[in-house]
C-alpha cells in the first residue's frame, strides 16, 4: 500500500512538526485543528523552521515554498480525513477526547486508511478498540522538536497487523527517522525511562540537593545530555510530565512512578514551563533565569 495523502490532527508543537516533516518528504498534508488561530500558529512555525533551513542553505527558497504549499490547514475533521491514506493524531492527551475523535475519524476516513496516534502514553489497544479497524491502528510516537529528533517509536497494539507496521516503518524512514518497534506498555520505551529520570531530578530539587542551575549543569556535562533535566522538563511541559507520571501510577499500580509534590504544585500554579513563560526557569527576559525552590 502506498501512502500519498496524510491528515495530521492537531497543529500544536507536535502536530505542526509532524506536518512539516511529512510535507518535506513529499506527502500531501492536511493539518487539522479546532480553531483557525491554532492552524495559523502551526503554519507560522513550519514557515519559521523552513526559513531557518533556507538561511543555512540546506534548501532553496523555492523548495521551502513548495513544502509549505503541501500543507493545507483544515478546520473540519471530516474534510481533513476523507481522502487520507494515513491519519496521524497529535491532539491533547485526554483519553475521552482521543476516543471521541477516533470514533469520528473511523466513520469519515477511507476504509484503507491507517490510523496512527502520536500519544506519549495512552493505550493504543484502547483507542483501536473504538474503531472498526483495530488491525490498522498503531502508535507513531515522534519526539520534540520533530524536525530535529531522529526517532519514531512504533507501538504495536493487541490487534495491529504486520502489514500496518511495515507501512508505518516505511513512512517513518521516508520522513527521515529511524524506528524502534515496541509492544504496547505504559510509556513504551522512551518515556518509561525519561519520565522517572526527570521526576528524580525534581525530587532532588525538592530535597535541596542542588540548585536548578547546578542540577542541569551536572547532568548536561556529567552525562552529556543536550539539555539538563529541568530545562528538558520546561521544554516538554510540566503538565505533560505530571500527566504521564499519574498515568504510570494508575497503569503499573506501582508508587515508584509517583510525581514529586513540587511538580504537582507548580502545575497547579500554572508554571508549565516554556509554553507558560515560567517553570524551573523564568522565560520573561532575554535569557532563561533559574527559579529558586
Ligand atoms: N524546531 C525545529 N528545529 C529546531 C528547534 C525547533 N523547535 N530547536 C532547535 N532546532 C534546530 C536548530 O535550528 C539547529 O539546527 P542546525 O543544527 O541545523 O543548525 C539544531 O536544532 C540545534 O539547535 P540549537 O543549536 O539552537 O540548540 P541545541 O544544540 O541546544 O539543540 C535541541 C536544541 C535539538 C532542542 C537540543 O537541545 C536537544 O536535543 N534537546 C533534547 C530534546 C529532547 O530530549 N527531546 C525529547 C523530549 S521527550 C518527547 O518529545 C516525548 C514526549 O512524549 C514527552
Amino acid at each position: 500500500m502506498e501512502i500519498k495523502k496524510i491528515a495530521v490532527l492537531g497543529a500544536g508543537q507536535m502536530g505542526n512538526g509532524i506536518a512539516h516533516v511529512c510535507a518535506q518528504a513529499g506527502y500531501e498534508v492536511k493539518m487539522r485543528d479546532i480553531d483557525q488561530k491554532f492552524i495559523d500558529n502551526g503554519l507560522a512555525t513550519i514557515k519559521k523552521n523552513l526559513d531557518r533551513g533556507v538561511k543555512k542553505e540546506r534548501m532553496t527558497q523555492e523548495e521551502a515554498d513548495t513544502v509549505l504549499r503541501r500543507v493545507q490547514g483544515v478546520l473540519d475533521l471530516k474534510e481533513a480525513v476523507k481522502d487520507a491514506d494515513l491519519v496521524i493524531e497529535a491532539i491533547p492527551e485526554i483519553v475521552k477526547l482521543k476516543l471521541e475523535t477516533w470514533k469520528e475519524v473511523d466513520e469519515a476516513a477511507p476504509e484503507h486508511a491507517i490510523l496512527a496516534s502520536n500519544t506519549s502514553s495512552i493505550s493504543i489497544t484502547q483507542m483501536a478498540a473504538v474503531t472498526k479497524r483495530p488491525e490498522k491502528f498503531i502508535g507513531m510516537h515522534f519526539f520534540n522538536p520533530v524536525p530535529v529528533m531522529g526517532l519514531v517509536e512504533i507501538i504495536k497494539g493487541q490487534s495491529t497487523d504486520d502489514a500496518t507496521v511495515k507501512v508505518i516503518e516505511e513512512v517513518s524512514h521516508k520522513v527521515g527517522k529511524k524506528t524502534v518497534l515496541v509492544n504496547e506498555a505504559p510509556g513504551f520505551a522512551v518515556n518509561r525511562l525519561l519520565v522517572p529520570a526527570l521526576n528524580e531530578a525534581v525530587f532532588a530539587i525538592q530535597e535541596g540537593v542542588a540548585t536548578v542551575e547546578d542540577m542541569d549543569l551536572a547532568i548536561k556535562l556529567g552525562l552529556n545530555w543536550p539539555m539538563g533535566p529541568l530545562t528538558l522538563l520546561d521544554f516538554v511541559g510540566l503538565d505533560t510530565a505530571l500527566y504521564i507520571s499519574d498515568y504510570f501510577v494508575d497503569e503499573f499500580k506501582d508508587s515508584k512512578y509517583r510525581a514529586p509534590a513540587l511538580l504537582r504544585k507548580m502545575v497547579r500554579a500554572g508554571w508549565l514551563g516554556r509554553k507558560s513563560g515560567k517553570g524551573f526557569y523564568d522565560y520573561s527576559g532575554e535569557k532563561p533565569v533559574p527559579n529558586k525552590f
